[in-house]
């Protein structure tokens, strides 16, 4: 590939003659935006420990009431991306965000989808387009792009989670904004429990729901269930691993980001297809080792780790005995959609 000229082999007086109209030369910027045979991602495997995280998270509790913060959050942020830009990925945010007993976030509504999944605490809620959700460890929580949602704790102890949203995405397409409004009237609570019984959705005098989301909240029991049926009933199967869809379409839960869950075997080691998008791991339970290109983490409960796209990812279960659960997010939706999504048959 030929080496093309540089800024710098420019004359001042020309460089400067640009600048004035507001115009830059290609060439000398031509290979970083199309590298040649695969891109070149700022994102880099990094690994959050949530011993390291958890205590700081609560300090923030001490430091910060909940009305100086709006959202007590710490971000996961990417320092590929530099950590002022508190990204995860190109498209993907990640905050822990703790919610203290008797604090709530007033109901609003947003342009980046978001999940949250639950890390610890019980007796929290969020109310999702007037569905109560009970937040329990595990659990995933929608709140997809528009539909009011706030927070709520009723418990006596520190509730945690994480959320993952588009956010980056929204913000570098201008799309990025919030809506405050007045709270929600609670109008229905367990929606998913229509959903639970794969093959059958409600269809009351033979009409399915059109409700774009309607299934808002997916409980951990029933996904580890899930896995460990699917388990027992595939031993020989290559990965045990389920994906959290919308239930009336089979398509994915929400529109950007894609997710995941995946039981890894005791003793097994599961080497990734080498994919376009980035992902995202959370150790739900037990404990994982993940090598994500050149870097190994051992993962405990609650930690959580990301990998860029066109990245080799092997995860080990830590033990022989027992099984290691992951919950997985990734861009894949919105490469799929933007026609850009890749599986690299013969690695990179
Ligand atoms: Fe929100």
């Amino acid at each position: 590939m030929l080496e093309l000229g540089r800024l710098e082999d420019l004359p001042p007086h020309y460089r400067q003659a640009l600048a004035e109209h507001n115009l830059v030369p290609l060439w000398p910027s031509l290979r970083s935006l199309l590298p040649p045979r695969k891109p070149q991602p700022a994102t880099r495997p990094t690994h959050w420990r949530y011993d390291a995280l958890r205590p700081l998270l609560l300090e923030a509790g001490a430091l910060t009431p909940i009305d100086k913060a709006e959202r007590r959050v710490l971000v996961l942020a990417n320092p590929g991306h530099g950590l002022e830009k508190m990204q995860a990925s190109s498209s993907i945010y990640l905050g822990m965000q703790l919610l203290l007993p008797g604090e709530i976030a007033p109901s609003h509504r947003h342009t980046p989808n978001a999940v949250r999944m639950i890390v610890e605490g019980d007796g929290a809620y969020t109310t999702v387009d007037g569905e109560r959700c009970e937040m329990q460890r595990g659990d995933l929580i929608l709140t997809p792009t528009g539909l009011w949602h706030e927070h709520g704790h009723d418990g006596s102890d520190p509730v945690i989670w994480l959320d993952v949203l588009d956010l980056p995405l929204m913000v570098y397409l201008e799309a990025s904004y919030v809506t405050e409004g007045a709270p929600q009237t609670v109008n229905a609570a367990g929606g998913e429990r229509a959903y639970l019984r794969g093959g059958v959705a409600p269809s009351p005098l033979f009409r399915r729901s059109e409700r774009r989301y309607p299934m808002l909240r997916y409980p951990w029991a029933e996904v580890r269930t899930a896995l460990l049926a699917l388990h027992a009933t595939e031993p020989a199967i290559d990965a045990v691993q389920v994906a959290y869809i919308n239930p009336e379409t089979g398509g994915d839960a929400e529109n950007v980001l894609g997710f995941s869950a995946l039981m890894l075997r005791p003793g097994e080691t599961l080497t990734l297809p080498v994919r376009s998008p980035a992902a995202v791991f959370h150790l739900i339970e037990g404990s994982a080792t993940a090598v994500i290109s050149d870097q190994r983490f051992a993962l405990s409960e609650a930690d959580t780790c990301c990998a860029p796209g066109y990245t080799a990812v092997t995860l080990t279960n830590a033990s022989a005995e027992a099984p290691a659960f992951l919950f997985i997010a990734d861009e894949s939706p919105l490469h799929r959609k933007l026609g850009v999504y890749e599986v690299c048959a013969d690695g990179l």
